[in-house]
């Protein structure tokens, strides 16, 4: 990690590189300049390689390589501050582990999947209990606790969907404890389910780009069929399965807003305005700025971030 670096450390990461600069050197070779970063921090860099700076001279913006290079003292700044003099640029394999270069949620992960598998067990519904352990298992499971839960919009961050889902299921159930007269399996169900064709809409690599599966049929038709899938190979009753699907529908709440059909049941209404305020609540921990109103993309507005 970039925060442990001292001069003399011989480095080969993966990091997230930002250039600021190409230029010609005195001495009439050229060389690249900028940023280092990871999770932890960031620190200059500085390139000679004339291949490596054709390489960085085509970067659209701040991008992840496994870098190589040495870490020094960077003899220009007055502060005797570090510098990494990089030495080889590589692009990422597909097995390189880049976690340390995406933002993380301020959450307990363990804690979050204890919570997960309690719902889980709570399940008493036959059907409903075998659809949750076979969906929440083997790769979708390792997947579904590292996945974020938005692009940018809402837990944005590794591990957001889990934390999302679960939260939802929370909510969900004391609005239903409260109500009461409530099919809370159904409820427990459709919150951790609402949004699980998340895994494929949305990619856990750097900047959380959308896949071209999830923008062609978006993560609510991917829900569906993923419970499809599975409720099919359990042999489910069809009638438990469409109400669960359709708790899944219409967990936008309106046509307008996304889903195809709109709310119809308790469970579904209570599952959309359990999946509305918790991503509302998010909204507000990811401030940043240092003015107490920030404008929000997602809600269209000025929130208002500290008490007055
Ligand atoms: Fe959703
Ligand atoms: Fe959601």
């Amino acid at each position: 990690m970039i925060n442990d670096f001292k001069a003399g450390l011989k480095i080969c990461q993966a990091v997230l590189v930002r250039v600021q600069k190409i230029g010609n050197s005195s001495n009439g070779g050229v060389f690249a300049r900028g940023l280092l970063e990871d999770n932890s921090g960031r620190v200059p860099f500085i390139c000679f390689e004339a291949g490596l700076v054709d390489k960085l001279r085509d970067l659209e913006g701040p991008t992840a390589f496994m870098v190589a290079g040495s870490v020094d003292i960077n003899k220009f700044a007055s502060d005797m501050s570090l510098q990494v003099i990089v030495q080889k640029i590589d692009n990422l394999l597909p097995q390189d582990d880049i976690r340390h270069l995406l933002p993380r949620g301020d959450f307990n992960e363990e804690e979050y999947k204890r919570k997960l598998s309690n719902y889980i067990k709570a399940v008493r519904t036959p059907g409903l209990r075998a659809l949750l352990e076979n969906i929440f298992s083997g790769a979708t499971y390792e997947h579904f606790v590292v996945n974020p839960a938005g692009m940018r919009l809402h837990h944005a961050y590794i591990g957001g969907l889990l934390q999302h889902s679960v939260d939802v299921a929370g909510i969900a159930l004391a609005l239903a404890e409260q109500i009461g007269d409530m099919d809370k399996d159904l409820v427990i169900a459709g919150a951790l389910l609402h949004d699980i064709g998340k895994l494929k809409e949305i990619s856990s690599n750097i900047g959380f780009p959308y896949t071209n599966e999830g923008r062609l049929l978006g993560h609510i038709s991917m829900s569906v069929l993923m419970v499809q899938e599975v409720a099919a190979k359990l042999k489910i009753p069809a009638v438990r399965v469409e109400q669960l699907q359709h708790i899944i529908l219409s967990h936008h709440g309106e046509n307008e807003k996304g889903s195809p059909v709109a709310c119809a049941t308790k469970e579904a209404f209570i599952v959309h305005y359990a999946d509305e305020i918790d991503s509302i609540m998010n909204q507000f921990n990811t401030h940043e700025g240092k003015n107490p109103w920030e404008f929000n993309k997602m809600l269209q507005r000025f929130l208002l971030h500290e008490r007055l």
